[in-house]
């Protein structure tokens, strides 16, 4: 991807894919989401970081993470929030994406989270918007997701702090998966020492290796002395051409995640998972509420990331320059 996302100074403009940004720019996100991520437990949850703009809300796929959060961090900086009905809209009259996007520009708003089952759609509007407009991609397609991807980043650094030493497992249906590519890209960017991607052979790409990851078919083998395991569910939705699996039984017992499973990894590993979980089916419930699972602080800390990737591209926080 050309960087789009960046203006002439270098600063994020557009929020669209973690791929080709500099390691300096993702810690740079991670210590303004720090900075706001106590913002939730004042008395007065806000901060005026964005009083007077307004940003949209524009989700042709459905979410439960993505678009609360979305709207909560939009709240919490003092924007204002339009949460546009794709349901009601002209789009069933045959409205197409650019002129839908032309007609909300009209109204003077300042930001587009767009969730969209394209991938490149959030690129897409990203170069047909007004130069003083932003877009924030919050998952496109199978292609990236990248406000989860730093929200897991700051989550492995608040539970296990320096990225250097650590061993982090993506296990599941890497094929279909945003979450997968955009992890992939930020966890080699942030220097970690190894990425293994673990799951059936229908369910990883051809050629993943060449993102700098170790492929493994086998469970066990995979999270062997692992430090962190980021759990995938199966993204039905998205298989629309073939057999990838026999059965959500069959895959439950040779790739589920259960408290047996778990003793091979490291003793401190955490799990983790984007949601929404499928019990039974990718993890056991006793790992997903179990000691070591983080996954609901990956949902709390996905305001702050929000927050500090809303305030970053409309130019309300001041980004450190670092040539890294
Ligand atoms: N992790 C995630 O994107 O969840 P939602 O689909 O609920 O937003």
């Amino acid at each position: 991807m050309n960087n789009i996302q960046l203006d002439n100074q270098g600063r994020l403009k557009h929020f669209l894919g973690i791929g080709g940004l500099k390691r300096s720019l993702l810690i740079d996100i991670l210590d303004t989401a720090a900075s706001l991520i106590n913002v939730p437990e004042k008395s007065v949850k806000k901060v005026p970081l964005l009083r007077g703009k307004t940003v949209v809300n524009l989700f042709f796929e459905p979410s439960t993470r993505t678009r609360t959060t979305f709207e909560l961090a939009a709240k919490r900086l003092s924007a204002d929030v339009l949460n546009f009905n794709i349901d009601t809209s002209s789009s069933s009259k045959g409205e197409n994406l650019i002129d839908m996007l032309h007609n909300l520009q009209a109204m003077h708003c300042d930001m587009f989270i767009v969730r969209h089952g394209a991938g490149g759609a959030a690129y897409f509007m990203a170069q047909h918007v007004a130069p003083d407009i932003s877009i924030i991609n919050a998952g496109d397609g199978q292609h990236a997701h990248p406000t989860q991807a730093m929200l897991d980043m700051y989550t492995i650094r608040q539970n296990k702090g320096d990225f250097a030493p650590l061993r982090v497992a993506i296990v599941g249906d890497i094929r279909h998966s945003r979450v997968a590519r955009s992890d992939i890209q930020a966890l080699t960017i942030l220097g970690v020492s190894q990425v293994r991607v673990v799951g059936p052979k229908t369910l990883i790409p051809k050629g993943v290796e060449e993102l700098g990851v170790k492929v493994f078919h086998d469970l066990k083998a995979g999270l062997k002395e692992v430090d962190v395991v980021i759990m995938l569910r199966l993204q039905r939705e998205r298989m629309l051409r073939g057999a990838f699996l026999p059965s959500a039984y069959e895959y439950f017992q040779y790739y589920g995640l259960t408290k047996e499973v778990l003793k091979v990894t490291h003793p401190d590993a955490i799990v983790m998972h984007p949601g929404p979980i499928n019990r039974g089916v990718e993890i056991d419930s006793n790992v997903a509420d179990g000691p070591y699972s983080v996954i609901l602080q990956q949902v709390s800390n996905g305001i702050a990331i929000r927050m500090a990737v809303m305030a970053m591209t409309l130019g309300a926080v001041s980004e450190k320059k670092d040539a890294n």
